[in-house]
């Protein structure tokens, strides 16, 4: 591709989007253009392009050269963002409303919410800038997945998978995020601007659905008591009221609330006029969903709320309530963790993944199921996103509730991620995932291009398949100017599959 392609998302570009409706920013949301507009090419890296500073030392610095985008250096230097320093990006951890670093503001948070000792797992930080917060709440063993959408600051997610921090590009606009419900023990917003009490509260009800019960909510900046934004901070109070929600603690310009952890809330609600949502619509659906401005309930509450569901790395290996189901679901779970477990031994010893080295950071695995891949790796220095395509069952749930992170995707469409941002993508039955009722809706080269735009240079590709996919997947290999070699599977395994390592030139 030309070389003006460098940092191109061929769902969120500007050019295509501005020209549609701003009613509640869907301009900037997810429109991805067809295949046949996609540029089916490879995009080049920048000039200058190094392999990336490994994770930790990624966390403080990353290589300028590999995006020399310095608005948000010169525009939020002044808040601890990030700033040019020689060769490098220097981030000294700081946000708009912790401009002294994430440490301390986590510190002040760990007076009020269980940060460290396993009680908190999944969080979710709502316009997260360059996901310092994130960043840091790793050294909790808390896993969160950030996520802002591409703005004016251009490029934030891109620092900040540059950094090693689990992130990708959306903007909570007209639709659902893309993740299944009750899923984030903690949700955090720092000034992160979504209008939480407009459109009658229905991004208060996004968050609530995504909210595991007992989960927490941490909003700090606007509204909350905040100058001239009385009416949007009362408002705010009255519907965490009015959904039951505790206050933990209001100090300063920082609110926590506590989700409840059973349902005990629907004559407040229904008082203060919050509908329930219809039965009939699924509350982990949310793929291309539209926003209902209406409350959103499972069946199953305590079983998996937090306090109640155990403890993380305990929670990785308990099959959890919502895994029944599946059919035969505990067994099938507990079968698919041992299998993953075997399996990436031999990816380790015999097929030589890196896996395990700092040379392997950012973990892509395009059809994740149970998240048992992720699961077998969760003591390397990796984070996984897991992804659960949009034509498969909805088992992104499952792996929620293990403790691990990942999002709902289509592969027919390109991933919200900028170019060169993962160093290892894994997928088991690449075929299945362009399939609906056995039925081909796109190419299979357009998906292994995706694929490639997403890797980094020198990263690794593994794709677990039948021989004859295997041998499709290689032809086009050259093409994509990746090396490969194939192997036979695991010993011990009855299955007829095959392997492709490949990496990326
Ligand atoms: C002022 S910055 C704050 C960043 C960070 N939370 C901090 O404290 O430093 C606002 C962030 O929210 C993001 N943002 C604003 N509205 C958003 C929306 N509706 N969906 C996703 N991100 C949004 C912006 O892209 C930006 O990253």
């Amino acid at each position: 591709c030309p070389i003006e392609t460098v940092d191109y998302m061929p769902c969120e570009d500007p050019k295509r989007n501005s020209r549609l409706s701003r009613v509640m920013n869907f301009y900037r949301e997810r429109h991805c253009p067809l295949p046949e507009e996609t540029p089916l090419c490879l995009i080049p890296p920048p000039k200058g392009y190094r392999i990336p500073v490994t994770w930790p030392e990624s966390l403080h610095k990353i290589w300028h050269s590999n995006m020399p985008h310095n608005k948000i250096a010169e525009r939020k230097g002044h808040q601890g963002w990030m700033k040019e320093e020689g060769e490098f990006f220097i981030f000294p951890g700081g946000g708009t409303m912790f401009p002294d670093g994430a440490v301390q503001y986590i510190q002040n948070l760990g007076m009020h919410i269980p940060t460290s000792g396993g009680v908190l797992r999944t969080a979710l930080d709502m316009g997260c800038g360059v996901a310092s917060f994130g960043g840091y709440l790793l050294n909790e063993d808390i896993l969160t997945i950030s996520f802002a959408a591409k703005d004016s600051h251009k490029a934030q997610i891109q620092f900040a998978l540059e950094r090693g921090i689990p992130t990708f590009v959306a903007m909570l606009g007209t639709r659902r995020l893309p993740f299944p419900a009750y899923s984030f023990d903690l949700v955090h917003c720092s000034r992160c601007l979504i209008p939480f009490t407009a459109y009658n509260f229905t991004y208060f009800l996004e968050v609530d659905r995504l909210l595991r019960p007992g989960g927490y909510l941490v909003i700090s900046g606007p509204p909350v008591q905040w100058s001239k934004q009385e009416k949007e901070w009362n408002d705010l109070q009255s519907v965490a009221q009015a959904m039951c929600y505790e206050v933990i603690a209001v100090e300063g310009n920082t609110a926590i609330w506590k989700k409840p952890s059973v349902d005990s809330c629907v004559s407040r609600q229904s008082n203060f006029g919050l509908a329930i949502c219809s039965n009939a619509d699924d509350p982990s659906k949310a793929w291309y969903f539209k926003l209902k401005n209406c409350v959103s309930k499972l069946s199953i509450q305590g079983e998996i709320a937090v306090g109640s569901i155990p403890n993380w790395p305990k929670r990785l290996i308990s099959p959890p309530a919502r895994v029944t189901f599946v059919k035969n679901g505990i067994d099938v779970f507990k079968a698919d963790t041992e299998l993953w477990a075997r399996r990436v031994a031999y990816y380790k010893k015999s097929l030589h993944v890196k896996l395990g080295t700092a040379s392997i950071r950012n973990v892509m695995d395009m059809n994740a199921f149970f998240g048992s891949f992720a699961a077998a790796i969760f003591s390397d220095p990796v984070w996984v996103m897991n992804v659960i395509p949009s034509n498969k069952p909805l088992t992104l749930d499952i792996i929620y509730d293990r403790g691990l992170v990942g999002v709902y995707h289509d592969w027919c469409e390109p991933f919200s991620t900028y170019p060169r941002t993962y160093d290892l993508i894994h997928v088991a039955d690449i075929d299945t995932i362009r399939r609906s009722s056995g039925e081909p809706r796109c190419n299979l080269v357009d998906i292994m291009v995706e694929m490639d735009r997403i890797l980094r240079p020198k990263g690794m590709v593994l794709v677990y398949d039948s021989p004859e996919v295997i041998e499709k997947v290689n032809r086009i290999v050259p093409a994509l100017r990746w090396t490969a070699t194939l192997h036979d599977i695991e010993p011990g395994s009855e299955n007829n599959k095959k392997i492709l390592v490949a990496t990326k030139m």
